[in-house]
């Protein structure tokens, strides 16, 4: 009852009783008539199936299989997982069940993913600031001296858009430092692309660790909206509180129970391998043209390329039909622009297109 997540949970969650979904209450017999659900399915077309129920409450298989995947080579994991509607779920999640709007304040280090801060300022939330140092690695006392102020810090490693993984010793470090006062949110939404520096295994010694993964990168299942948070039981009490009843509808689940079974697994690493040599050989290329002043190295399925032209390269391959991300607007980040790793083909297409340029 005294853990951190208890401490740190506003008084209006603290009472919150969740929401008695049909499923949730459950019950047993042979006549379903508590949902307002029709018995029978409505047949609108091929391969709509039987889906006239509501889905489970909280799809617990889909959370088990999950954490057998990040078991994976044997380690005991011990912490609990959710199944929500993509990893932007789950930071909306952990921000509304932890801060009280007009009074807490997360902590972002910017350029870092934007929904951090949007989902914090949505509401009223204050989003404190402590930007990546030239290296895009964390100020470690900027981040340290407001620590005991801030009641989540979001981490991304490897980090959008900056590609880099965070030193994990700062990570441990910070999760020493805010024991008593901090919940850490560690974003490993392009994980796979760096299975090796995962801090999923930390949950057990730091119950201050939250964990977010998705379906939507290395699996390539954007368009199903599913991810993960991953955390010890105490945080879970006030996110299953707060979570909308029936998540995950059923085809999202069974679609992703199929991705998450051994031969899913291997399909998404022997992928995974081909981007990422896709990726090196792209980043090499890149950075023998003239109008290039860095590519940064990176652990994800995209490249961070900074150009050392005034003209906005984004407008330009935009103008070849190539649409990336233009970083621009971030002030770390003048003239960087950030591009998704495609086939062999598609990049090949994007370096001619710069090699015109050149
Ligand atoms: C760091 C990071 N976290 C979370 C997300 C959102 O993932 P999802 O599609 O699972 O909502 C993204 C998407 O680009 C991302 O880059």
């Amino acid at each position: 009852m005294n853990s951190l997540a208890s401490r740190l949970v506003p008084k209006t969650v603290e009472k919150l009783i969740p929401y008695q979904s049909a499923r949730r209450i459950g019950g047993s017999g042979h006549l379903w008539l508590n949902a307002n659900e029709l018995e029978k399915s409505c047949q609108y077309g091929a391969g709509d199936g039987e889906y006239h129920r509501y889905p489970d409450f909280l799809p617990h298989d889909l959370a088990n299989a999950y954490l057998e995947y990040c078991r994976g080579t044997g380690d005991a994991l011990r912490c609990e997982a959710v199944a929500v509607r993509g990893a932007d779920e789950a930071i909306d999640l952990m921000i509304r069940t932890f801060c009280q709007p007009g009074a807490d304040k997360i902590m972002i280090c910017p350029p870092t993913y934007a929904m951090y801060e949007f989902c914090a300022e949505s509401i009223a939330v204050e989003a404190v600031k402590a930007p990546l140092l030239e290296d895009f690695q964390l100020d470690m006392p900027a981040i340290t001296r407001q620590l005991a102020d801030t009641k989540i810090l979001f981490l991304c490693s490897p980090n959008n858009p900056t590609g880099n993984v965070v030193e994990q010793a700062d990570i441990i470090a910070l999760l020493e430092a805010g024991k008593e006062t901090t919940l850490i949110v560690v974003d490993e939404a392009y994980i796979e692309f760096a299975p090796e520096t995962s801090v999923v295994n930390l949950i057990e010694q730091y119950p201050n660790l939250v964990v977010i993964r998705t379906l939507s990168k290395a699996f390539g299942l954007a368009a199903i909206r599913c991810g993960f948070l991953l955390a010890d039981s105490s945080v879970m009490e006030y996110i299953s509180r707060l979570i909308a009843p029936y998540p995950i509808a059923d085809p999202v689940a069974e679609i992703a129970l199929r991705a998450l079974e051994s031969d899913g697994i291997q399909k998404m690493r022997t992928q995974s391998d081909e981007l990422i040599s896709t990726r090196e050989w792209f980043a090499e290329e890149v950075q023998k043209l003239a109008i290039v002043d860095t590519v940064y190295v990176s652990a994800t399925n995209f490249v961070l390329i900074r150009f050392n032209d005034e003209e906005c390269m984004y407008n330009y391959l935009l103008s070849k039909g190539i649409v990336t991300r233009n970083q621009a607007h971030e002030p770390a980040l003048a003239n960087c622009v950030r591009i998704s790793i495609g086939s062999k083909s598609s990049m090949l297409e994007t370096l001619n297109a710069l090699k015109e340029y050149n």
